[in-house]
């Protein structure tokens, strides 16, 4: 079995600052690349920019920079929020690298060896927004507002002659499109006849883009470039033993507003160019905002350095994981980020930290008591630990990360209720070492329930386990008795409304 975790997100577009929906892709990633460092795994995690095409083009016109410059202008922004939000990534690609460039010409010229690529005349419908060509039947549906027709010399990539071996590779690969219904949407889409992709823009209409290196007159289709992104990061082309590490990846990230691009362009490309196609594309659904999609057009974005600023970080990463449903639409409102901060963090977690931590002070001059021989009430917990361990792996490898944060929620909300019900804070009278006995099992029951949340809530988790003076870890023991617990913030201070 192999030991290496290869996860990106989308490259996303230089046309605007990073919004909400943005920071969710990127903050699921994160977490997943964390989950899997700390299972051992290797773990590579790649984001960027995708800085190419015409909108990036029109957003540079608009602010009345180059392109070039519109994009290092633009760069920072995610780069400085990525840091912000505690995301790990282990490289960051923008699409105007020299490194992308030169993999994204070898790759053509590959495809255009294979005679994959050829040239013709085409007379159609265009939308400038969706930046592709349209079918009629398209823009007969009212979605698109930008229709030109044009009548122009391109290139095509022969997409069609890929469409059964991809059906067949989609069919006899259950996981390489999750989740389920979007496999069988895709499987909808492939039943229809597909058609060839056309790769090139005619410079007299465009010219940001990347050179084809068989036609100096052209510059390459965005989306075309774009998807390469996730073979050149890992050296394709430069670095074999690099590239063979990598590839093929264990998730491409992605919402499902651009599962055709992953699910038919992207394969098809490997296909001809043949490399093995990347073992799942997760497509999550849409942040809504009341009944419409979050995003820039609408006009209906959350800020994220609004959110953090008011109410840090990890609340913010923990709540989009806590609330999504990987695979269905959420809705983000205010209401719902404040009821979930108070009852799960201030309340539940929180709370925790500081009883035990007050109860240590008062009792036991700040020292982490015994743990003495476990009764009965927490052999059962000590199992409990063991159990909820193994069954966070699991939810976590079958994407169910909404499950594994309220199963550890759900621990943390017993161990409240194991303190309730021993009241260490009246035992402590008639017996301190059984007293001792409950507040480091609660105590230890938290440190484990930190370090699985760990990956959510990096910065916050840190911060209680240097409140017990301990360690990340997940097996039961970890707590040492005998040391000094230190003074500590309240580390959710609940939200007044
Ligand atoms: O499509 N809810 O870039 P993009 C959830 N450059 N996720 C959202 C979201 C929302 N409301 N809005 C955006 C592009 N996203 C291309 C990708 S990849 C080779 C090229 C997230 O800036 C989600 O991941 O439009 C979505 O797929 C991505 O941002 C689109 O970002
Ligand atoms: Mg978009």
């Amino acid at each position: 079995m192999s030991n290496t975790f290869y996860i990106t997100t989308p490259i996303y577009y230089v046309n605007d600052k990073p919004h909400i929906g943005h920071a969710y892709t990127t903050i699921l990633a994160d977490v997943l690349a964390r989950f899997h460092r700390n299972l051992g795994y290797d773990t590579f995690f790649l984001t960027g920019l995708d800085e190419h095409g015409q909108k990036v083009q029109q957003a540079a016109a608009e602010s009345n920079v180059g392109p070039q410059r519109h994009c290092d202008e633009m760069a920072p922004q995610f780069i400085e929020l990525w840091e912000e939000l505690h995301i790990s990534n282990d490289d960051f690609i923008r699409t105007t690298e020299p490194r992308h460039k030169q993999v994204v010409q070898e790759f053509l010229q590959q495809v255009f060896d294979k005679g994959d690529i050829y040239q013709d005349e085409y007379k159609g419908l265009y939308s400038v927004s969706e930046e592709r060509f349209i079918t009629e039947k398209e823009a007969e549906s009212g979605q698109f507002h930008d229709i030109k027709k044009l009548q122009e010399k391109n290139y095509f990539f022969k997409m069609k002659d890929y469409q059964g071996q991809l059906i067949e590779y989609i069919e006899e690969h259950e996981t390489f499109i999750q989740p389920e219904h979007r496999k069988n949407e895709i499987l909808g889409f492939l039943r229809q006849p597909l058609s060839d992709l056309c790769i090139s823009r005619p410079k007299s209409r465009l010219n940001w883009g990347i050179e084809l290196p068989f036609d100096q007159d052209y510059v390459t289709y965005v989306w075309f470039d774009a998807l390469i992104n996730y073979v050149t990061a890992t050296g394709y082309g430069t670095d074999d033993s690099s590239f063979k590490k990598w590839w093929p990846a264990n998730y491409h990230l992605i919402g499902k507003d651009i599962l055709t691009a992953h699910a038919v362009y992207w394969p098809t490309m490997l296909l001809s160019a043949g490399l093995p196609l990347p073992k799942t594309i997760f497509a999550h659904g849409w942040w809504l905002s009341g009944e419409s999609k979050m995003s820039k057009s609408v006009g209906n974005v959350i800020n994220p350095l609004d959110l953090i600023e008011e109410y840090g970080v990890d609340p913010v990463r923990y709540y989009l994981m806590r609330e999504m449903v990987l695979g269905q639409d959420a809705n983000f409102t205010m209401d719902s980020f404040i009821k979930r901060y108070n009852s799960d963090l201030a309340n539940d977690f929180g709370n925790l930290l500081n009883r035990i931590s007050t109860l240590i002070h008062k009792n036991y001059d700040g020292i982490i008591p015994q743990s003495r021989e476990l009764t009965l009430d927490e052999k059962v917990i000590k199992d409990a630990a063991g159990k909820l361990v193994s069954e966070i792996d699991g939810k976590i490898k079958n994407m169910k990360i909404n499950e594994a944060i309220e199963d550890i929620m759900q621990f943390i909300r017993r161990i409240n209720k194991y303190m309730e019900e021993q009241a260490p804070w009246k035992l402590v009278k008639e017996n301190k070492d059984a007293a001792g006995r409950i507040l480091y099992t609660a105590g230890e029951s938290l440190r484990i329930g930190a370090s699985l949340l760990s990956p959510v809530m990096p910065n916050r988790t840190s911060i209680l386990l240097e409140a017990l003076n301990t360690r990340e870890s997940t097996e039961w023991g970890g707590l040492k008795s005998g040391s000094k617990i230190r003074d500590h913030q309240p580390l959710f201070p609940r939200i007044q409304v």
